[in-house]
């Protein structure tokens, strides 16, 4: 079997944790290929009739399925308190994760760079991202200017020594002259990353290895993405992105899969929109819309608990999610939250200066300035957290999700009616028909 690669049409949030842990069952590897835990997945399970909710940062989404291997690619950054405290967490509950493999060649994030995130945030004022504080950006920027960390350097105390020094040398100027912080020790930040390294050990893998051998066996791989298109480093609205390929391509690179063995890309759409953090988002709503999105979808940040801003949905970016990750497939989830509208108002096409732009705009300023082309489609009032086939829902359901398709330009094959993990519509298989 192939390589599969799910990914986040919007802004995050969209529901991919619960995607992932719909389709554990069929896969054999769910790998993370970017971010870290500025991440946050709930997923909802049903247990002997009780509901249970797991919350997971870092961790695969696979985790939670037994017969699964979970993975921490390549292009990930690890905080390897984080890692084991989710560990911990899952075992207390009898999750066993004892199958999980992280890749030696992974970054790890050091306490100076959660440290740097916070003051730079800080110190840009009204300019600041929003970051999750995690140490995602300071990490991913150490990896691009070659003075980064790896999980392999953790087992060779000499070279890991030389290199928090030399990122030291520089990064304590940085906190002392520029942020009046206090530097930060060789010895503290030695001492916090030697703890782990006897529990991480085995765990260590040459992750791109082992997934290239399995897809030989004839195993599936499932490629999950933390974040989404439009928080990508590359393709998102920067500078209000996270600092990794959050898109199809980012897979490949932050795995080590080559890109020829990639068959199918699963893309998650939320019925609506939500962003956490700063930056342009066109249908952004501030009036009882958004309030209602916000209290019905439950629209609070998994990882920072700040309140989403939310907004109708937005099919030009579900358009370009399509084209830039070649989208084969998409789940379109939370649909049960639109119940009960008049009328559900869809974007089409943005308005910038007095021009129709059906297109993503190239310019940054141009997405700033975009007022939403909205076509309004009639609500539905029954509850649709019961249906199980597409003829179930409600015409108006119907009609939705259709033309959400025509316009977004792959089809639907999945419609998430609920937060459970039967809760669900399944109109084609995503693992391929
Ligand atoms: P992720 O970061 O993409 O994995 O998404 P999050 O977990 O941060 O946010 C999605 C939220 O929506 C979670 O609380 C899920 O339990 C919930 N969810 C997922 N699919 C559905 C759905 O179809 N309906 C409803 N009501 N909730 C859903
Ligand atoms: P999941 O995987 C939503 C946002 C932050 C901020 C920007 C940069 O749950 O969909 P960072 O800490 O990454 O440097 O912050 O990106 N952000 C997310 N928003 N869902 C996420 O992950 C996010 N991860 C980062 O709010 O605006
Ligand atoms: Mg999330």
């Amino acid at each position: 079997m192939p390589a599969i690669v799910l990914v986040g049409a919007q802004w995050g949030d969209e529901g991919k944790g619960k995607a992932t842990d719909l389709l554990g069952s069929d896969v054999d590897f769910v790998v993370k290929f970017n971010g870290g835990n500025n991440a946050g997945h709930t997923i909802v399970i049903e247990k002997d009739g009780v509901r249970e909710k797991y919350a997971l940062h870092l961790l695969p989404s696979g985790i939670l399925t037994p017969t699964c291997t979970p993975v921490i690619g390549n292009g990930v950054v690890v905080d390897l308190a984080v890692l084991f405290e989710e560990i911990d967490g899952l075992e207390a509950r009898g999750v066993d994760t004892s199958r999980l493999l992280v890749s030696a060649s992974a970054h790890v994030i050091a306490p100076y760079n959660r440290v740097l995130d916070k003051v730079t945030e800080r110190f840009l004022g009204s300019r600041k991202i929003g970051t999750t504080g995690r140490g995602i950006g300071p990490t991913y920027a150490d990896k691009m200017s070659r003075n980064g960390i790896r999980v392999q350097d953790l087992f060779d105390e000499k070279i890991l020594r030389q290199k928090v020094e030399a990122a030291l040398a520089f990064k304590n100027q940085v906190l002392a002259k520029i942020y009046n912080r206090r530097a930060v020790g060789v010895d503290e930040v030695m001492g916090e990353l030697l703890g782990y390294v006897e529990r991480l050990r085995p765990m260590v893998a040459d992750t791109s290895l082992v997934l290239e051998r399995a897809l030989d066996e004839g195993k599936t791989v499932l490629l999950e993405a933390g974040q989404a298109t439009l928080l990508d480093v590359d393709h998102g609205t920067y500078p209000f992105v996270t600092s990794s390929n959050a898109t199809a391509g980012g897979a490949c690179t932050g795995s080590g899969i080559p890109p020829t063995r990639v068959d199918r890309v699963i893309a998650i759409l939320k019925a609506y929109s939500t962003r956490v953090g700063e930056g342009p988002f066109p249908t952004e709503l501030f009036d009882a819309n958004g309030e209602f999105l916000r209290k019905t979808g439950a629209e609070y940040g998994t990882t920072t608990g700040r309140p989403r801003r939310c907004g109708w949905v937005d099919t030009v970016v579900g358009r370009y999610s399509t084209r830039i990750n070649g989208v084969t497939d998409f789940v379109v989830t939370k649909l049960d939250v639109l119940t009960g509208l008049e009328k559900v108002p869809v974007c089409v096409a943005y308005e910038v200066d007095g021009v129709r732009h059906d297109e993503m705009p190239v310019n940054q300023t141009d997405f700033h300035h975009a007022k939403p082309v909205y076509e309004e489609l009639d609500g539905w009032w029954e509850d649709i957290s019961k249906c199980r086939t597409f003829e179930e829902l409600p015409a108006a359901a119907q009609a939705y999700v259709l033309r959400l398709e025509e316009l977004i330009g792959a089809r639907v094959s999945a419609v998430g009616v609920g937060p459970g993990r039967d809760e669900i519509i399944s109109r084609h298989s995503l693992l391929g028909d």
